[in-house]
């Protein structure tokens, strides 16, 4: 019954994940002690279901913008942080008491799997992360390790339920990992590209060692992100930032397929998956095929655009260019009210960033998004609950 190909690790606790479908599916928060929401918005919308008010929260919430996460990371390297499950706790916790907002994301990083996998991984302030010995042919693809997710990436695990025991049912939390279209950009660039050369030319040179790559790494996302919602995430994301820089015909080939079994393995467990990409107005359509709950766009997809596109299938999440945000309250309450406009009455929005939080934007900036977001979506759902 697995949708899974190829060589991946099915470790017993992700069999019973993936098998254990019931009527109501299978919900592991609450297996999770008694834990009860307090404030479930999120969770609502992503299943189009009516809310009071607008959730939002913002991607990269927990960054370098706040002086306490500098703080945090004055004591500690990024990747020593993503594995101190009590760092994590402390760090994925700041925007819920700061900002107000209504989901928490676990404090980590898309990269943390393909570590897992056996690769290389550092990050430089300057430059972000570096996989010094990059994917350059076949047998580099077939020396990665499928890993158990309990035990490789435990820190992960145990920082989900550590910060769901600190969260005390205040907001849901969210899990996450990076596509393998995404992953594989990093796998084959050895980092942050602008261009992606190196990944489109093995896309057209190697295509079934592309394939093969995506085939490893589809197997490894969706264990990743079982065992997650497994310790507790209440819905997760999955985030193909880079996938904007394929034609529609190249996400069809290279993202869905992939994309679409990652998303049954994940919804089997019960839980709401979200997706983004940067840069995927041209296919919106497809990015619903693959039966993901929410589509999460950035600021150059109109919202009503989108909404008559997809919103029959889908909830949306998004849009604010983060660049908004450098202005004063003024002109963040405007903005977020052209896009709650945009969004119009009805259930089934999320407001967010179409891309993280920049590292320089003031702190009272992201909680004037916050307020105004609560505020000003009141009107919309009048006959909400
Ligand atoms: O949203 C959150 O608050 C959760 C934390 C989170 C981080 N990375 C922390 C982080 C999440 C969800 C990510 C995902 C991630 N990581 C993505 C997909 C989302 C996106 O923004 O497109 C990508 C492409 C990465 C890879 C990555 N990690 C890059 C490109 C960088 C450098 C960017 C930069 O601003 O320097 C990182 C490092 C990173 N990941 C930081 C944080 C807070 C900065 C590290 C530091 O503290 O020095």
């Amino acid at each position: 019954m697995l949708p899974l190909r190829g060589p991946h690790l099915v470790t017993d606790h992700c069999r019973r994940a993936l098998t254990a479908v019931g009527a109501t599916g299978y919900d592991a928060p609450r297996m999770d002690s008694s834990l009860v929401l307090k404030n479930d918005r999120v969770l609502r919308a992503f299943r189009k279901q009516p809310v009071d008010v607008t959730p939002v929260w913002i991607m990269r919430q927990a960054g370098r913008y706040m002086p306490e996460y500098r703080a945090i990371r004055a004591k500690a390297d990024f990747l020593t942080l993503c594995k101190t499950p009590d760092l994590v706790t402390e760090a994925t916790l700041l925007p819920i008491d700061l900002l107000d907002v209504d989901a928490a994301i676990i404090f980590s990083d898309i990269l943390i799997p393909v570590e897992a996998m056996g690769m290389e991984l550092v990050f430089t302030d300057a430059r972000g992360p570096q996989l010094p010995k990059p994917i350059r042919d076949r047998g580099d693809v077939e020396r990665l390790k499928a890993f158990d997710p309990e035990t490789a990436t435990g820190f992960v695990m145990a920082s989900i339920r550590q910060t769901n025991r600190a969260l005390d049912g205040r907001v849901p939390l969210l899990g996450f990992a990076g596509a393998p279209f995404t992953l594989a950009t990093y796998m084959v660039e050895g980092e942050t590209s602008k261009h992606f050369y190196r990944i489109k030319r093995l896309a057209y040179e190697d295509p079934s060692l592309l394939h093969r790559l995506l085939e490893r790494l589809t197997g490894v996302v969706a264990e990743y992100l079982v065992a997650q919602v497994e310790a507790g995430a209440h819905a997760v994301q999955l985030f193909d930032t880079w996938a904007g820089a394929l034609s529609p015909d190249d996400y069809a080939t290279w993202c869905v397929p992939y994309t679409t079994r990652i998303v049954e393995a994940v919804k089997r467990t019960g839980v709401p998956v979200v997706l983004y990409v940067n840069g995927s107005g041209t296919f919106l359509e497809a990015m619903a095929d693959t039966g993901v709950d929410v589509i999460s766009v950035d600021w150059r997809v109109d919202l009503a655009d989108a909404k008559r596109r997809v919103g029959r299938r889908v909830a949306l999440q998004g849009n604010l260019d983060p660049c908004a945000l450098y202005a004063g309250p003024d002109v963040i309450r405007r903005e977020a009210v052209r896009i709650l406009e945009k969004y119009g009455p009805g259930p089934g929005h999320v407001f967010n960033l179409g891309h993280g939080i920049l590292p320089d934007i003031p702190v009272p900036h992201a909680k004037a998004l916050v307020t105004a977001v609560h505020d000003e979506s009141r009107v919309y759902h009048r006959s909400g609950a």
